[in-house]
């Protein structure tokens, strides 16, 4: 059944982009539109459905929890589940981050991040810090403060008089440099920009730094050699600010370990969490922050800030029951594994479509880029708009994946493919099949060269 016939739409969200199919069920890595046909669900939505659909036991954890109470206001009453799941949590953060604070969605817990990190440096006497430095491109949000440390010029341009835009400092796009630096080299050339960024902003107005450990969809999951990571936490040690990790994306799994965090040992003051945290079964985010900087703003009259739905009990019953589906089935385990494969297997289409630069990411945050050229990674002609009609191929066949321009949202193209954390090898093959008819499809209407792989 489509909907293309009826007029204009009532929901406004779809009026700016095509009509697509009703959704009718959806189990495991699948979704069948209301007219029976199937898709592989090959992003996870936008990489959020981590443990698949429809599992049994966080939807029978959610009706006994829907049985209970559905809502009771926090100022009210404190809930159960909330409790529980702020605990497991904080169990799952690196050490000393054990305050949680729930929000609905990645926006929200970016936006308490920023506020929180505010106000902890009014509670310590500094004022004067305000300055949130992000990345270029990234991507925090779409609520006005997130959208501020947004690095996607399209996203933000028509709010400019509204917002205070932050400075940004490049991402570490190393694949893209033809220098004679080594990778690791070329990551401490990018941590260094933040250092340049900060002095030139003047050390005392700056607050934080943010970042999406591998990026989301505004790089493609982009992944910095191991100095980057180790630099940039020492320079926000250094001058003294703030170290937040959106992990909207990556955390619960994604990237292999529950948080992205992890492969570098990184120690944020902040985390943001939401996508995988509720893998779709509830809207649920949430800020953890380290007791340090929770600790002063308590102390100064509390925070300033806060969120109806916030701690909702059926969105924490779905929270509390996703997350021990992650570690009942180790799922974090499956992520590194099956994205293993994955990108052995992307990698492995290189030889057959030189179309493709680069592949990327880690774990089941994996990504893949189309060029013109992959010696000088020169993207494909713009009016082409491949990220469009690559998807196309694939959703015509059945296959959903996930593409946005890359090189700040203004030409280039990626395509994310993030399967469910729950994905099987004899799925990825089912992927692939379906990727690789898509590409031949996509290669035969654009006349591109195709190698002998
Ligand atoms: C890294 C990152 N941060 C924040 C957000 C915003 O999350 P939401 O769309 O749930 O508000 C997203 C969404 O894609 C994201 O990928």
């Amino acid at each position: 059944m489509t909907i293309e016939n009826a007029g204009a739409p009532s929901n406004l969200f779809y009026q700016s982009r095509q009509r697509r199919p009703l959704v009718g069920e959806a189990r495991g890595i699948y979704i069948w539109d209301a007219d029976g046909r199937r898709y592989i669900d090959g992003s996870s939505g936008a990489m959020v459905a981590n443990i698949g659909h429809g599992n049994e036991r966080v939807l029978d954890a959610m009706r006994t929890q829907m049985d209970k109470a559905t809502f009771a206001y926090r100022l009210h009453f404190e809930n159960e589940p909330a409790e529980r799941l702020a605990r497991m949590t904080a169990s799952k953060m690196p050490e000393g981050l054990d305050r949680v604070f729930f929000v609905s969605g990645g926006s929200e817990a970016v936006e308490s991040a920023i506020k929180l990190a505010r106000q902890h440096t009014l509670a310590v006497g500094q004022p004067d810090r305000w300055k949130i430095i992000s990345r270029y491109p990234s991507y925090h949000g779409s609520t006005l403060g997130a959208l501020a440390l947004t690095g996607m010029e399209l996203m933000s341009r028509p709010f400019e008089p509204m917002m205070r835009e932050m400075p940004k400092v490049p991402a570490p796009t190393c694949y893209l440099d033809r220098d004679g630096l080594s990778m690791e080299e070329r990551g401490l050339r990018y941590a260094e920009m933040l250092r340049e960024e900060i002095e030139r902003q003047g050390a005392e107005s700056v607050l934080g730094f943010i970042m999406e450990p591998v990026g989301g969809a505004s790089t493609g999951a982009l992944v910095a050699p191991d100095s980057y990571y180790r630099r940039i936490a020492e320079i926000c040690r250094e001058y003294g600010i703030l170290f937040i990790l959106d992990e909207v994306m990556t955390g619960a799994g994604r990237t292999g370990r529950f948080l992205a965090a992890e492969h570098w040992d990184l120690k944020p003051d902040i985390i943001a969490l939401s996508k995988g945290f509720a893998a779709g079964y509830a809207p649920l985010g949430a800020m953890v922050a380290h007791n340090r900087i929770v600790e002063p703003v308590l102390a100064n009259g509390g925070f300033i800030h806060g969120y109806t739905y916030a701690g909702n009990p059926l969105a924490c019953a779905a929270g509390l029951a996703v997350l021990e589906e992650i570690e009942r089935r180790a799922l974090c385990d499956n992520a590194a594994e099956m994205g293993a494969l994955l990108k052995t297997e992307l990698t492995g289409l290189k030889a057959r479509y030189p179309f493709i630069g680069d592949v990327r990411g880690k774990g089941l945050l994996t990504a893949f880029e189309l060029v013109s050229d992959a010696q000088t990674m020169t993207p494909l002609p713009k009016a082409m708009d491949a990220h469009v009609h690559l998807v196309e191929e694939a959703y015509s066949r059945g296959l959903i994946i996930y593409s946005r321009r890359t090189r700040g949202g203004l030409e280039g193209d990626h395509f994310m493919v993030c399967p469910p954390l729950i994905v099987s090898r004899e799925q990825i093959g089912e992927i692939m099949a379906a990727l690789t008819d898509s590409l031949d499809a996509f290669a035969d209407r654009f006349g591109l060269p195709r190698g002998n792989g």
